[in-house]
């Protein structure tokens, strides 16, 4: 069986001010009318692949979000198998191991997904998926790999080797965030790919890997979970025995070491994906992904343009006029509005760090 899971952690700070502490990315409906997470809980309907897919995700969240989560993921009519509430972030090598723990005992693959990513291409997203399946049943970790196009800092690259018989490839290295100067010499290369943030493995071999990397992490999230509580519609953990979890990403935990460990006999490997995949960090990424009109303009709610181009505007509750106003991102909600040059919108993250300081 194809298990998917869920990783709701994230807070999104680029995208203020849609996106606040109350409120992160993956929860509101940036592109089309599905929020993100409801997007991602059904990006596996139809597949008709190698394996059957489980009826419903399993969803990691923290225990803040809970209604949110389960009310989003019921009025899509697509209930969530479980959700398992974390009471403090311990970041996403943590998170993967409750919903491992979540599944039980029937070790199926799992299908790891971030809640936060846009995929235009569902049907290239499905392909990649099937694609992956041999090589997690062989208890290899699986990663999808994207094409990359700009020196970007805040992914992981991963260099590809020999082609596996399974037709995925093997991973070389595997490198999370690295610098500018060291990102532009991977891209030149041609020998790397980004690491799009999805993993596919046995729930087996992932807590294989955890017990041998990074066996600490692997002990407390077993603790939390065993002393941990169930009721019909959440999957809780020990508060204290989580918090005394070691925090880190699969990426750094689990995927970086995996190369230099081959005596623990799991192999990694990566499958290409070409799915109009992008993991929308800031306006400027939005505004690439969305619809736009004759003059690349992109609006949502009450806006309108004259004589404007390449320009984005959110308008949540107010008319928003734009007059002669090239690559610029608007977005307007009750307490607050953007208004940014699109090329800065990185930049976005120092307002809501000055803002949390003056707090
Ligand atoms: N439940 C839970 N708990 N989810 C979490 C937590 C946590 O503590 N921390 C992060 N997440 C979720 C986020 O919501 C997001 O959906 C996903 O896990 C990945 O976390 P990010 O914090 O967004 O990671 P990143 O973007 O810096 O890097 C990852 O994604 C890149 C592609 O977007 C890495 O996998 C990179 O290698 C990759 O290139
Ligand atoms: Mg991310």
């Amino acid at each position: 069986e194809l298990q998917s899971v869920i990783l709701s952690g994230g807070s999104g700070t680029r995208l203020w001010p849609l996106s606040r502490e109350q409120y992160p990315k993956q929860l509101l409906a940036l592109v089309g009318d599905e929020t993100m997470l409801q997007a991602t809980a059904g990006r596996l309907a139809g597949f008709s692949g190698r394996l059957p897919v489980a009826s419903a995700p399993i969803v990691v969240c923290n225990e803040e979000y809970r209604f949110v989560t389960a009310e989003q993921l019921r009025s899509t009519g697509r209930a969530s198998r479980s959700i398992v509430l974390e009471p403090v972030g311990r970041n996403t090598a943590p998170a993967l191991t409750l919903a491992v723990l979540a599944a039980g005992e029937a070790d199926p693959v799992l299908l790891v997904m971030p809640a936060d990513h846009v995929m235009r291409d569902l049907a290239g997203f499905q392909q990649a998926i099937d694609a992956g399946i041999p090589a997690a049943l062989d208890g290899a970790i699986v990663t999808f790999g994207i094409v990359p196009d700009h020196a970007e800092t805040g992914y992981g690259y991963i260099r590809f080797g020999a082609e596996r018989a399974d037709g995925s490839k093997s991973i070389a290295s595997f490198v999370e965030k690295p610098d500018a100067v060291t990102a532009q010499r991977y891209l030149d290369s041609g020998e790397y790919l980004w690491n799009s943030g999805l993993f596919m493995m046995k729930a087996s071999t992932w807590l294989k890997a955890m017990d041998h990397l990074q066996p600490a992490m692997a002990k407390a999230c077993a603790a939390a979970w065993a002393a941990g509580s169930r009721d019909a519609d959440f999957l809780r953990v020990d508060k204290e025995a989580f918090l005394a979890c070691p925090s880190d990403s699969i990426d750094y935990a689990i995927m970086e070491k995996l190369a230099g460990a081959s005596e623990l006999g799991i192999a990694g490997c990566v499958v290409p994906m070409s799915a109009g995949w992008s993991d929308v960090g800031a306006w400027d990424a939005l505004w690439e992904i969305a619809d736009k009109d004759a003059s690349g303009n992109v609006a949502r709610g009450d806006v309108l343009f004259e004589d404007s181009r390449n320009t984005l505007v959110y308008a949540q509750d107010r008319m928003v006029a734009c007059v002669g106003l090239d690559d610029a991102v608007i977005v307007e909600t009750p307490d607050a509005v953007l208004v940014a040059r699109k090329d800065k919108t990185q930049n976005v993250k120092q307002i809501v760090a000055a803002l949390k300081l003056a707090k």
